[in-house]
């Protein structure tokens, strides 16, 4: 990890574009440029805030606030443990644990190797089928504790 990365300033460009350059859409701007390097890098909070004529507070606060969006370096495989309350209720503390203990790393770490990085958000709206997780854009549920290191069991493999 910590390894400089090389920034594509027209996709960057084109991403504010297809939002209008409207600042309303930051939140959306800041999630589609976390598709593409599964973080925004720093170096983009200043060209956002010039391109959306804000101050470049404005855009570290939305960063800080969701936790979807992480300023630094995060895996290939983004782990989040929804903590909402229905999933809170049936049991997400102990996905949580099995997860740290399997991964080895604590809430907003990523593993040495750059594969995982694990989380912990609010309600990510599949509440009936708690507890859930999401991986990137996939979302498992109904999990327990081994069905949960059997969900991170695939994507290990996928990922060797
Ligand atoms: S509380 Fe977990 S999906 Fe809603």
């Amino acid at each position: 990890m910590g390894k400089a990365i090389e920034i594509d300033w027209n996709i960057i460009e084109n991403v504010i574009k297809q939002y209008s350059e409207n600042r309303e859409a930051l939140l959306m701007i800041m999630q589609d440029i976390s598709d593409i390097y599964n973080f925004v890098p720093p170096e983009v909070v200043p060209f956002l805030a010039k391109k959306l004529g804000i101050r470049e507070s404005q855009v570290y606060s939305v960063a800080t606030f969701y936790k979807t969006i992480s300023l630094k370096p995060r895996g290939k495989y983004i782990v989040n443990v929804c903590t909402g309350t229905a999933c809170h209720v049936r049991g997400a503390e102990k996905i949580m644990d099995a997860l740290k203990q399997n991964l080895m790393i604590e809430e907003g770490q990523t593993t040495d190797d750059g594969i995982f990085s694990l989380a912990a958000v609010r309600c990510v709206g599949c509440c009936a089928s708690g507890p859930v997780i999401t991986v990137n854009h996939d979302t498992h549920g109904g999990l327990d504790r081994s069905k949960v290191l059997d969900v991170i069991e695939g994507y290990k493999k996928s990922a060797s």
